[in-house]
Order: structure tokens, then sequence, then C-alpha cells
């Protein structure tokens, strides 16, 4: 792709992009529990029952798994959102055929390996990572209950064949699920850090990886 198409590709995608506020935002998400700093596993020491404090942690950790940053990518469709209200994304890009997005206009081809600035936007990024893609199928969770996300979560099947202890790793050292701290100019992180994140995945697993209702 050439310097020209490229700055044309962007260049819609931001007209385009001003009739956002238009659009009818996502909702039926997983609710969150609140504002407020990520609590540790430690908080929940005083839940005598490991059952209830494992779900009462994978609750917490949930916060962040339902945060706009993470779930974005997540989306119930073959179609990233956007934005802290997870518009569908402008343009729609549907990603059905590859997570890299349709051939011809793969995700790569505006998602730099870096976020990049916009001077004089609305839009004061456009978010980067080498391996930008959407989550598969299986991984989808706008749409899902915490109790669901949990249980998709911890199935094989599901989650790309991960063991207990390759989520604890995937949480912790993944490299897109690190870009949501660092998510660039104009949007928020996820409560937290990633190894908060990773600390309280650890300890849902050692009470058991026990999922809410
Ligand atoms: C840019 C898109 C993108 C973002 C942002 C993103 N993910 Fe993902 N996520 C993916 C892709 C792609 C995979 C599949 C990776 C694989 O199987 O190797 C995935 C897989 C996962 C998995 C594997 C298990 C499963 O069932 O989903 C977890 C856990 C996960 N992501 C957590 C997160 C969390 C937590 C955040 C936010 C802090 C996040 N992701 C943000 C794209 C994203
Ligand atoms: C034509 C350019 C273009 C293409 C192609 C493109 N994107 Fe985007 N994307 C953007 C722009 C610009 C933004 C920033 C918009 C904003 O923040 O409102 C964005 C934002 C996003 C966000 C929102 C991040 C957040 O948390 O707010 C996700 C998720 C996303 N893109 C995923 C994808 C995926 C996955 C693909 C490929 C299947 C893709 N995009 C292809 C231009 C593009």
């Amino acid at each position: 792709m050439t310097k020209r198409t490229l700055a044309l590709s962007l260049a819609a995608a931001l007209a385009a992009a001003g009739l956002v506020a238009a659009l009818a935002p996502i909702t039926g998400y997983a609710e969150t529990s609140g504002g407020g700093p990520l609590k540790a596993a430690s908080e929940f020491s005083s839940i005598a029952d490991a059952k209830e404090r494992s779900k009462a942690i994978f609750a917490e950790a949930s916060r962040v798994l339902t945060h706009p940053r993470c779930i974005n990518c997540h989306p119930a469709t073959r179609s990233p959102t956007q934005g802290e209200d997870m518009h569908p994304h402008v343009p729609l890009m549907i990603a059905a055929d590859s997570s890299m997005g349709p051939a011809g206009l793969a995700c790569s081809t505006c998602h730099g390996a870096e976020n990049r600035g916009i001077v004089g936007s609305r839009l004061k990024s456009i978010p980067g990572n080498a391996h930008w893609q959407l989550a598969p199928e299986s991984m989808a969770w706008q749409g899902l209950t915490v109790g669901e996300i949990c249980r998709q979560v911890k199935d094989a099947e599901r989650n790309g064949n991960r063991s207990h202890a390759d989520l604890i790793k995937h949480m912790g050292e993944d490299h897109l699920v690190g870009w949501a701290w660092h998510p660039g100019e104009g949007r928020s992180p996820p409560p937290g850090s990633q190894p908060e994140l990773a600390a309280l995945i650890a300890a849902w697993v050692d009470t058991g990886a026990e999922c809410p209702d």
C-alpha cells in the first residue's frame, strides 16, 4: 500500500468517525462492579469459603475483561467495536475470513506497530500493536454475563486450548492485553495494571477457578 492510499483510507475512516456520535452504543455487555482501583486478591481474604472467594476474585478481574479496551476486540460478531461506548468500528470492519481483516483491508493498513498520534483531529490517536487482530469467534465476550465469560475463558475448547497456567501467562504477558494499559491518547486504560490482573487470575486459579453464577 502506498502512502497516498493509506492517507486516503485514513481520511475516509476519520470522516466517517464524525458520524459515530449518532450511532447507538452496543448494550448488554457484562456489568462491572463500579469504579476505583483494582482490588488485590488479599482484599478478599475475609471470604472464608474458598469457592465464594474464587468467584469474587474473578468478578473483580472481570472489571478489566469487560473494559472497552479489552472487549472492543472481543466482540459478539466478527466486527470490532470502538471507543468507550463500544460503537461499531468505523469504517465497518468484518473479520469473517481472517482475524487480520478482509483481503485488501487488513487491520495493519491502519493499525501500525505502535499507537500513532493524529494532529488536528477529534480522534487523538490510532491504536497500534504489531499483533493487532480481532479475537477469534470462540472468544467473543460482548453480550455475555461475567459468569458466562468466566466459563468460556476456562473452557479449553473455546479459549485456544489454554490450561489455567496458560491463562495466567496470557493475562500477564500477552502484547494485546498489555496494550490496554498503553492505549494511546484519547483512550482510558482499564483499572489496575497488567501484573495486577495476572496476580488476580493466579489467585482465582489457586482458589479453584470458580465462576460467578
Ligand atoms: C487488538 C485486539 C485485542 C485486544 C485489545 C485484546 N485482545 Fe484478548 N485476544 C485477542 C486475540 C487475537 C486473541 C487470540 C490469541 C490467541 O489465541 O493466540 C485473544 C485472546 C485472549 C484470551 C485467551 C482466552 C480467551 O478465552 O479469550 C484472553 C484471556 C484475553 N485475550 C484477554 C484480554 C484482556 C484481559 C484484554 C484487555 C486487557 C484483551 N484481551 C485485549 C485480541 C485482543
Ligand atoms: C481504514 C482504517 C482501519 C482499518 C482497516 C482497521 N481499523 Fe481499527 N481503528 C481505526 C481507527 C482510525 C481507530 C480509532 C477510532 C477511535 O478510537 O474512535 C480504530 C480503532 C479500533 C479499535 C478500538 C480500540 C478502542 O479500544 O477504542 C479496535 C478494537 C479496532 N480498531 C480493531 C480493528 C481490527 C481488529 C481491524 C481488522 C479486522 C481493524 N481495526 C481495521 C482504523 C482502522
